[in-house]
Order: C-alpha cells, then structure tokens, then sequence
C-alpha cells in the first residue's frame, strides 16, 4: 500500500486505493520504511530504478519483449505449417493478439519509465526450434504434424504463461498497479490460448492423427 507513492510519482494510476489505505497499522516497517522515502520523491524514484528487484523486473521485461517479436514470426510459419483450418485460424487469432502483447509491453516500459529494448532469449529461441524441428520432422499434410504442433504451441504458452504471471505479481508488489493490470491482461490471454489448443487437438486433431500410419 506504501509502494502507491511510486505510482503517483510515475504519473500513473492506481492512487484511488492508495489515499484510503494510509491510515493502516499493521504493516509497520514497509510503512515506515516509505514514509522516508515520500519525503524526497527523487531519492524514491533513483532508490527505486537502482533496486535489484527493479533491474531484474526490467531485464525479464526486456526478455519477454524479445519473445514476443519472435513468437510473430515462429506463428506466421506454423500457421503456413498447419493441416487444419481449425489450427490455422487459431495460429493467426493468437498471431494478432500476439502484436497486441508486444504493444502492451510497451506500454509497461513506459509506465516504469524504461525504453522498450529486446534481450535475446534462448529459452524462447529453443522452443521455437523445436517447432521448426516438427514441421521437418512431419509430413505435409498430416493430422500428426499439427499434433505436434500444437504441443509445440502449448510449449510457447506455457513459457508465457510463467512469465507474465511472475511479472504481473512482481509489479503489483512494486506498486506498478497500472504495469500490473496490462501484464494480467497478456497472462490471460495466454492462458485461453493454452485452453483453445486443448480442446482443437481433442475435438478436430488427436484422433485422426491416430488413425495415420
Ligand atoms: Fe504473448
Ligand atoms: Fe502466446
């Protein structure tokens, strides 16, 4: 509740709660440990961008914002991969909502006030390999390459899904309610990705693949 003055000094929102919450006894020491910290606001925002935990909130921020510029392309390729106009459509749909995440970043970069930068991520860069390993490994056309597609996918979400939910967490701890609430959104969207991969393999793709000799 302390960490709202970060936000007021940022320019961004999230104070509504923040003036109603003052008053609190409890959390002692992170309240008194802020309270010097408003009376200089500019030692507060220096303290702040030269914490550890900020450093690191940035450089993951700067990590995933590279994951989501090379998801583009790896989906542009999957989509073209795709047997099924079922795991087309959804490549594309996640595909532009994926350009939505990247904007969305942005967002979050100025809300702390960083530049958007990319850092190379291996992670990501390995898991994308391994889809472009399936679509080599598998034959054109079949129900058995968007199987393994979409596990493919799911293994993308699933690097998503644990990323934003730590980022999201980690701003809400640091006061960035606004961060937070773009973050959540993203983590969701990744999350009804995973879902929807789900049901297309066991409603349109498993079986037949099954079925394949
Ligand atoms: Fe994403
Ligand atoms: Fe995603």
């Amino acid at each position: 509740m302390a960490t709202k003055t970060l936000d007021t000094k940022t320019g961004t929102a999230g104070t509504e709660t923040a003036s109603t919450s003052t008053t609190t006894s409890s959390g002692e020491t992170a309240a008194s440990k802020k309270t010097t910290s408003v009376d200089n606001a500019t030692v507060n925002e220096d303290e702040m961008k030269s914490s550890p935990l900020h450093k690191f909130f940035v450089s993951a921020l700067k990590d995933i914002y590279f994951a989501e510029n090379a998801i583009i392309d790896a989906l542009e390729k999957m989509q073209e991969a795709a047997t099924t106009e079922e795991l087309k459509e959804a490549f594309e749909d996640h595909q532009l909502q994926t350009k939505k995440h990247v904007s969305r970043l942005e967002k979050v970069f100025k809300l702390i006030d960083e530049k958007p930068e990319q850092k190379e991520c291996k992670a990501i860069k390995g898991i994308i390999e391994e889809g472009e390993e399936i679509i080599k490994s598998t034959e054109e056309g079949s129900m058995t390459r968007d199987a393994a597609l979409i596990i493919a996918a799911q293994k993308v979400e699933h690097y998503e899904i644990a990323t934003y939910g730590g980022l999201a967490q980690l701003a809400i701890t640091m006061g960035h309610d606004k961060a937070a609430d773009l973050l959540e959104k993203t983590l969701q969207e990744e999350e009804d990705t995973d879902y929807d991969l789900t049901e297309i393999a066991e409603t349109y793709i498993n079986f037949d693949a099954e079925q394949e000799d």
